[in-house]
């Protein structure tokens, strides 16, 4: 069934969870009609999401009059922040670091440029490539991102010259920015093409490995459009040349919403030839991540756990750019799906924190180097 086709929204889609569906209210009864048809059970778990989106709003409102109104670096993690003040955000942690730098890895599609931070040392020692924010909607993936630059740079002196971290908060800055003025569903990015009204591709298919094979919709309408080709958009392409630049021991992308952790490959429901080794990394994660506040994450293959989807960032990095170990953290879920309570994001990145520590620690130790 086409279901993204005609104004349907899919959130999740678990093997376990079932589907999750955003039905307009003009489409309800259509809907429950079809369901019906096809002897599929329903379950309506939220009447009213614009009341849930109008909430989230008016509590950002708040925080960033409390911020306006007090000294300039004291964002808390008590609110989500506007892609210029996650520029403003990076800046200021590069002020008040001795070795972080900024990285500028190319411009959006509407020419905006996709920046993170790196803490860089000498070539031999192991380095982890961290990204968020490939998919507009998940804002708790870049805040988390944020989380971590700030306490790489607390911590600098400690990881300096023993390993490489390269961030980038940001990926689909264009899409970001769209789901904070327009809509805040918002997933692919913000490309044109010629022959369609209708805008973006989904950067998370549109990556070279098994392109536009599984997961994927022809419709330049649909969420999970891959686009025209592989490596359409600027975006993907900043991620790729960087990704074959650094050569990373550990790749991690964050998304929203799981809780799962997620390894290669999604493209087959087999698994690559490391795959206990990520298994057991990944168990080891979760489970320090777990000590914090109880969170508890779903591990295993995208393929086995989520569904079928290729193109994605991570098959592209395990399969083309040989990163050995590749993870797509899919953030917690805390009842309203892509929207994160701010009362959950400091919980959510200081766990998150933990289980980067461990696979800090792993890729240090594969190279007998202690970086705790
Ligand atoms: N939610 C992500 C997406 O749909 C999961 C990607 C997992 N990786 C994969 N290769 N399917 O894009
Ligand atoms: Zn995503």
């Amino acid at each position: 069934m086409k279901i993204e086709k005609s104004g349907y929204d899919v959130w999740g889609r678990s093997r376990t969870n079932g589907t999750k569906i955003l039905v307009p209210p003009y489409l309800e009864n259509a809907f429950k009609d079809m369901m019906n048809e096809t002897g599929i059970s329903i379950k309506v778990l939220r009447r009213n999401i614009k009341s849930v989106v109008d909430r989230s709003r008016k509590a950002r409102r708040q925080n960033t009059r409390r911020f306006i109104g007090t000294s300039k670096n004291s964002f808390d993690f008590d609110r989500f922040l506007r892609y210029e003040e996650i520029i403003n955000f990076i800046h200021n942690l590069v002020r008040h670091s001795k070795y972080a730098e900024i990285i500028n890895i190319g411009n959006s599609f509407e020419g905006r440029p996709i920046i993170g931070l790196k803490i860089e040392g000498s070539k031999n020692i192991p380095k982890i490539f961290i990204d968020a924010g490939i998919h507009a909607r998940e804002w708790a993936a870049p805040i988390t991102a944020l989380y971590l630059m700030k306490m790489m740079v607390d911590h600098e002196d400690t990881l300096h010259e023993k390993i490489s971290i390269y961030v980038i908060p940001v990926v689909n800055p264009d899409g970001y920015e769209y789901s904070h003025t327009v809509d805040r569903f918002w997933r692919k990015t913000r490309s044109r093409i010629d022959g369609t009204e209708c805008v973006g591709t989904d950067a998370n298919r549109n990556f070279n490995s098994h392109w536009a094979e599984f997961g994927a919709s022809p419709d330049p309408c649909s969420d999970i459009f891959p686009g025209l080709e592989a490596f359409s958009e600027p975006e993907t392409q900043a991620i790729r040349d960087t990704i074959l630049a650094i050569e990373p021991d550990l790749y991690l992308t964050f998304h929203s919403y799981g809780p799962m952790l997620l390894y290669p490959w999604g493209f087959t429901k087999s698994l690559p030839s490391n795959w206990q080794e990520l298994d057991k990394l990944a168990k080891i994660a979760a489970h320090k991540l777990k000590q914090l506040n109880g969170q508890d994450y779903t591990i295993g293959s995208s393929a086995n756990v989520l569904y079928l989807a290729s193109g994605a960032s991570d098959d592209w990095a395990m399969q083309v750019a040989k990163v050995p170990l590749v993870y797509t953290m899919e953030l917690p879920d805390y009842g309203e799906g892509f929207i994160t309570p701010i009362e959950k994001i400091k919980p959510m990145v200081r766990e998150t924190y933990k289980a980067f520590k461990v696979f800090v620690k792993y890729v240090c130790a594969l190279r007998h180097i202690n970086c705790s």
